[in-house]
This record gives C-alpha cells, structure tokens and sequence, in this order.
C-alpha cells in the first residue's frame, strides 16, 4: 500500500495518519486501484456496488463499516469547549480533521462559536447537570453522526469549589459533585450507544489532584478523585465492546480557571459566617494566591489538546496520561515522602500556616 507516497503528493484525499486504526484505510486496503495507489476517492467507489448494496442492506454490520467508508470524517463531542482546556481541545481535533461538536452551557458561548463559522464545529448546548440539554444533544449529534456513530467524547467541563470544610456550605459541596462527578456520568451514559457503534473512545480530564489532596480543595480533590476511579471501573466495563476509556490528568494549566478561582474565593469568604472569615480568610486567601500562581505558570491549554489528540489517535490509547509541570513527580512524590513531611510541604507551598495566627481578618 503506497499511502505514504500520496503523502508525499500532497493530495488532498491523503488519508492523515490519524485515522490509520480507523475505517477508510481498511476499506481502501482493501480496494487498491490498478496502479497499487490508495486514495479514499478509491475507497469510496467500490466495484460491484449493487451487490454490496444488496449485502449491505441484509448486514447491518456491513451497512455501518460502508456508512462508515462514506463518511470518514468522524465526530467527536467536547464538552466545557466555551473556554481554557475544553476550547483548545475544539480547535485542536478540528484542525486534525475530525467533527467537532463543541458542547457549550451558556447561550452566548454557543452563538459566538456559530458566528465563528467553522465547517468542521458545530456548537451544541450541553449543561452536564441538565438532563434536557444532555437528551438534546444527543438527539442533535446522532442525526448528524448517523449509524457511524461517535469516534470520542471528551469529559472536560469542570467547576472548582475551594473553601474552609468546616464551614462551606453542604450545597456548595453538592453543587461539585453534581458537575464534577454526576454531570460526566449523566453525559457518558447519554452517549454510549452512539460511541459503541463506532468503538468511540472516552477521554476523561481528571486532574492531579485526584492523587493527593491540597488543604481548601477538598470538594475539587474529592471529586476529581471520585471520577477517577469511576473512569476506571468504566474502563474495565466497556472493553469487552471495544470502547477505550482514557484518563487525561492535567497539573498546572494556563486557563481562565485561575481567575474564576480567584472571584469565586472572595464570593465564597463573603458567604461564609463571621467565624468562618476570621479563622480562614487569611491562610485561604494564602491558599488561593500561591494556586493561582502555580497555574499562570503553568503550560498552555494546547499542550493539554495534544495530549488528547494524541489520545484520541493512538492505535491503543494508554490508560492514563499526565500533562503539565510536575504531573509525574508530584503524585510519585506525596505518594513516597513520609506522610509528615509531605503536610509540611504542602502547607509551606500553599502559603497555609501549621500554627494558627491572630484570628483577626
Ligand atoms: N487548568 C488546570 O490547571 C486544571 C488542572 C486540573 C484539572 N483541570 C480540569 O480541566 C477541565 C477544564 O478546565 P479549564 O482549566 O479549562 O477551566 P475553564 O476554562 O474554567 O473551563 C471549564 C469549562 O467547563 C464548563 N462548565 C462548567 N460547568 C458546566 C456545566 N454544568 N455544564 C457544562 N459545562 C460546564 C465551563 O463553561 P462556562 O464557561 O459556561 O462556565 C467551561 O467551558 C476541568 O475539568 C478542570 O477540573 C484543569
């Protein structure tokens, strides 16, 4: 198969390497032209078609692999795709060829993203705490997708709640779990039928802090940490279908979600009772600049869409994948460190003293 030499030709019908586990290339394979060149134009005009047709029509199997032949562009969902990681994600997997449907919470997102055009994004509004949306989304995504189904669906939309345990409020505990935890289970199983009929792959954005726990992140720790091993009970659920389940755990990465943190801090103090401010808001605003910080710092969100690129595309997908500073090192390191130690650290980095100082604000 001379695919490589296409390649070469620059022509536009060369299939991109990242579809070489997928469906065109086994069908071109299959149905070289005379001179031994592979193109998906090749692919697409099978011989004898009113006998494949007729075959295809008593084989659904069948029907879905030439559905799929015809239509080798494949659709994937991102969701939290208005903004930081879920955005680059978008750009990313469209510019690599696939079908983006980028899944927005906020009206206003989902129209600039239809202004902006692109023929291969298509915006849909998705609140992964909202059952309506979620059945919405999907009713829209399969019309589109038809029986070739969904290549991946991408799991990134997240909140961060931060804040003193002893006093945040429970539903601001809840409201974490619900989006964090619920909401991606609600939307894996809303979009499950379509990702089995194209063997689809589920790219979970877990984070680094699943691993060990800051002081004030414990609702964001627990959670990310509850849908980490929810990922990988799925994992193990849905191999035998051929339906991968990947984990994307990012450290440190340059988004808006540093200032969100930020604003929703001092929205957080301000709810908090008159005890609750002045035994906390000193070391939490500690807390919350020297996070703040370690994220400007950290990498670009595109890093993190390489990442998921890469994961959408390899021949066998790894089961987890760091990315940003320090993803390896930190868990290795608090995973190893005698558990004193690592407190220690944790509250020198995180600007958190070990003794409690004035109780004035
Ligand atoms: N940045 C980091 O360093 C880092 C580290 C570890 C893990 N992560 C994870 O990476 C993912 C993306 O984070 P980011 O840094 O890119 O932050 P971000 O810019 O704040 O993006 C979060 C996205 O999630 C969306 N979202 C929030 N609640 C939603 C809901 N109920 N339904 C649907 N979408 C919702 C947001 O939409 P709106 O714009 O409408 O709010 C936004 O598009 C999150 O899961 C986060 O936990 C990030």
């Amino acid at each position: 198969m001379r695919i490589a030499n296409d390649r070469q030709h620059g022509s536009p019908l060369t299939p991109r390497p990242m579809f070489a586990p997928g469906h065109f290339i086994r069908e071109a394979a299959l149905d070289p032209s005379p001179d031994g060149r592979v193109s998906i134009e090749t692919a697409r005009r099978p011989r004898g078609a009113a006998r494949v047709a007729e075959s295809a029509r008593r084989d659904p199997a069948r029907r879905d692999a030439r559905e799929r032949a015809a239509n080798p562009v494949r659709a994937v969902v991102v969701t939290g795709a208005s903004s930081g990681i879920g955005r680059a994600c978008t750009l990313r997997l469209s510019e690599a060829g696939f079908l983006v449907f980028a899944a927005v919470r906020n009206p206003r997102d989902f129209e600039e993203l239809g202004r902006e055009g692109s023929e291969r994004v298509v915006p849909i509004r998705l609140d992964v705490t909202d059952p309506e949306t979620i059945t919405a989304a999907v009713r829209t995504v399969g019309e589109r997708a038809g029986a070739a189904g969904l290549a991946g669906l991408v799991n990134n939309a997240g909140i961060a709640i931060t804040g003193p345990l002893e006093f945040l409020p429970l539903d601001d505990i809840r409201r974490q779990f619900e989006v964090n935890v619920f909401g991606q289970i609600a939307v894996i199983q809303a979009f499950l039928p379509l990702l089995r009929a194209d063997h689809g792959r589920i790219i979970n954005v877990g984070s680094v802090g699943a691993r060990f726990a800051l002081p004030f992140a414990g609702p964001l720790n627990a959670s990310k940490a509850a849908f980490e091993l929810v990922s990988d009970s799925l994992r193990l659920e849905l191999r035998q279908w051929g339906v991968p389940v990947v984990l994307v755990s990012p450290a440190a990465i340059r988004t808006s979600a540093g200032s969100k943190l930020v604003r929703d801090s001092e929205s957080t103090l301000q709810r908090l009772s008159a005890a609750g401010r002045s035994l906390y808001a000193a070391p939490y605003r500690g807390f919350v600049q020297a996070l703040h910080g370690l994220e400007a710092h950290g990498a670009g969100p595109e890093v993190m869409a390489s990442t998921v690129l890469r994961a959408m595309t390899a021949r066998v997908p790894r089961r987890r994948y760091p990315v940003g500073p320090r993803s390896r090192l930190l868990p290795f390191l608090f995973d190893t460190l005698p558990a004193g130690l690592a407190d220690r650290l944790r509250l020198k980095i995180f600007h958190v003293p070990s003794r409690a100082a004035s109780a004035a604000e």
